[in-house]
């Protein structure tokens, strides 16, 4: 959930630690460290903050030593405070750890090691990791025989960097990512390619329950039975390596303004000929993601049905441990995710693996995790997307959708991609009415967002970003729903987005507007139609009507970021979220 690094080599290590934790801070940011190894013994430096804050605060890249590793921390054991921050050291000081992941029976072993005599500061489960590595370390004095040791005992998703005081640097992956970055006479250990990506190319992607030994300039890689595996050296696609703001004062921003060219870039036409064949003779057909994700995922059902007429069922990640038996054997599963590290969606995959199901994986990031568990992957090419809310990737996923579903109904639907590319670019650079609402919006606690038909996994993508970006509470609503029970939430004090192109649900959703308005509420139309219901017009381009989900999205992309502007909170790290969730 956070990002780890490690540095073994030639050059000193904090300005490079420091540096990557920079590039990193998007995966979690809400404290900072560095541990260096120098001639004599193994220095800590961390505290809360972001990380250009504990760098001057405590001059972190001015620390000597050629060996040492880096975290920055999402808090799950122990609120954010400078000594549950990473690193951590074991009670001899010879031993630091950073650490990604939960070690679920952190308790027991805790009071175990504390009858052994062991003492502790923190609240972390990764204290207790790093003093169950010393006291094996104590007992074997061979780290190859700690390590097996040490993980022999742990239950969880973990993936930590250890240093000794002899100079080795340890890494163990356990369902958290780990990538190292080879240079020549350097070692780079991150939990992302970013991590390493200004320094070289050429990475080791390790798998999963594979551990790594870094002595003398020497790497070894075991598998967790401690048998030896052969390195295996792949090149790093370099589009990764652009993670620059550039002009933009947000990368959420630069992000959004991305749109009209990335949409043009997702999936390749034989992986989408591929995946294709594939889903067109699947026995059972189940679609899978979290968040934004998951909202692409359920646009799948309405595009698929009405278009291709095949059925497929979205499912949310999280949920699926819960009914595991809702999929059948021998089923096609896709599943959705920008980072392909989602813990959730990694679970889900494995609950339908069991059910000797095919993975079908639409991902931004190719050599994720996911895609080592996945029969077939479609890449959604859309280069990094670092803002914590995620923008381009849905637009790139939603594509590839479209583009598969057509291919089913022998192209049923239109698909002019330059068309729709242009229609963004009109509703970016058309944004002064979309900024006076984010200025009117500032002050309010609630806003609803209506949707019909396939418009519904739309509102909910935008109640989303509204809340990730705003803090308002925001709630999506199925417009025929409204007399269910929302109505009774509607007074003069609340906010309703109406989204409402020009389509067989027009006229329903107008019905809606119309009922919400006689309770006083404000209404902000979007639409390619105005009308007099509108209390805000956000005029959105004609277009063939089944490409409107992909339009109307972006001016609730826009608002929400401006709204965050206006509310002066950091639209590209909202409060408590991370961009990659990796813990369950
Ligand atoms: C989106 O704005 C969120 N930050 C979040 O819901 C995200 O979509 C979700 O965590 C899934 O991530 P993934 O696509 O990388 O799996
Ligand atoms: N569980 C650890 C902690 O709370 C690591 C969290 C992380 O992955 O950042 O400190």
């Amino acid at each position: 959930m956070c990002s780890i690094i490690g540095y073994s080599g030639i050059k000193n290590a904090a300005p490079i630690l420091v540096r990557s934790l920079e590039k990193m801070e998007y995966r979690g940011y809400d404290s900072v460290g560095i541990a260096i190894k120098n001639d004599s013994m193994i220095n800590v430096k961390k505290d809360i903050g972001k990380v250009s804050e504990v760098k001057n605060n405590l001059n972190l890249d001015k620390m000597s030593g050629t060996i040492g590793i880096g975290h920055t921390r999402w808090a799950t054991h122990g609120k954010v405070s400078k000594k549950n921050a990473h690193p951590h050291y074991s009670n001899s000081g010879k031993i630091a750890i950073v650490h990604n992941g939960i070690i679920e029976n952190f308790q027991q072993l805790k009071s175990e090691l504390k009858l052994d005599g062991f003492k502790f500061e923190s609240d972390t489960d990764t204290e207790v990791l790093v003093n169950l590595i010393q006291k094996n370390y104590d007992e074997t004095s061979n780290i190859k025989e700690t390590i097996t040791k040490t993980i022999s005992k742990l239950q969880g998703h973990y993936t930590f960097l250890v240093i000794f005081e002899d100079g080795t640097l340890a890494a163990v992956r356990f369902h958290e990512p780990l990538i190292i970055g080879v240079e020549k006479n350097s070692y780079y250990i991150s939990s992302d390619v970013l991590g390493f990506i200004e320094k070289t190319d050429d990475a080791i992607y390790i798998d999963n329950e594979n551990f790594v030994i870094i002595n003398d300039h020497n790497l070894d890689i075991f598998d967790f039975k401690g048998n030896s595996i052969k390195p295996n050296i792949t090149k790093v696609s370099k589009e990764f390596a652009d993670v620059y703001k550039g002009d933009y004062a947000h990368f959420t921003l630069k992000e959004i303004s991305e749109q009209p060219k990335t949409i043009l870039q997702a999936g390749d036409d034989a992986r989408i000929e591929e995946i294709t064949e594939r889903i067109s003779s699947a026995r059972n057909l189940y679609i899978t993601g979290s968040g934004t994700s998951y909202n692409a995922a359920r646009i799948s059902k309405f595009l698929f049905s009405n278009f291709a007429k095949i059925k497929i069922e979205p499912i949310i990640s999280s949920e699926l441990p819960f009914s595991p038996d809702s999929i059948e054997e021998d089923s096609t599963l896709i599943a959705i995710s920008q980072s392909g590290e989602s813990a959730d969606v990694l679970d889900a995959v494995r609950i339908a693996k069991k059910s000797n199901s095919k993975i079908l994986s639409i991902i931004n990031h190719p050599n994720s995790s996911l895609s080592q568990e996945s029969d077939s992957v479609i890449n959604l090419n859309c280069g990094p997307e670092i803002g914590v809310a995620a923008t381009k990737s849905f637009t790139s996923q939603l594509v590839i959708l479209y583009k598969i579903t057509n291919k089913i109904c022998n192209k049923c639907m239109n698909l002019d991609w330059d068309k729709v590319s242009q229609c963004i670019s009109n509703v970016l650079k058309d944004d002064s009415n979309i900024k006076k609402l984010a200025n009117e919006i500032k002050e309010i606690t609630d806003i609803y967002v209506l949707g019909r038909g396939i418009h519904f996994p739309i509102a909910q993508e935008a109640a989303l970003k509204l809340k990730e970006l705003t803090y308002i509470h925001a709630e999506a609503i199925p417009a025929g729903e409204l007399k269910h029970g929302p109505l009774a939430l509607m007074d003069s004090n609340v906010y309703v987005i109406i989204i409402n192109p020009d389509d067989e649900t027009y006229q329903n959703t107008l019905n809606s507007a119309n009922e919400i308005k006689a309770r006083g509420a404000k209404i902000i139309g979007i639409s390619n139609k105005n009308n007099e219901v509108y209390d805000f017009w956000i005029k959105i381009p004609d277009i063939n009507e089944e490409l409107y989900p992909l339009i109307e999205i972006i001016p609730i992309q826009l608002l929400s970021y401006y709204a965050a502007l206006e509310k002066n909170t950091d639209p590209d790290y909202p409060r408590n979220l991370a961009k990659s969730v990796t813990v369950k």
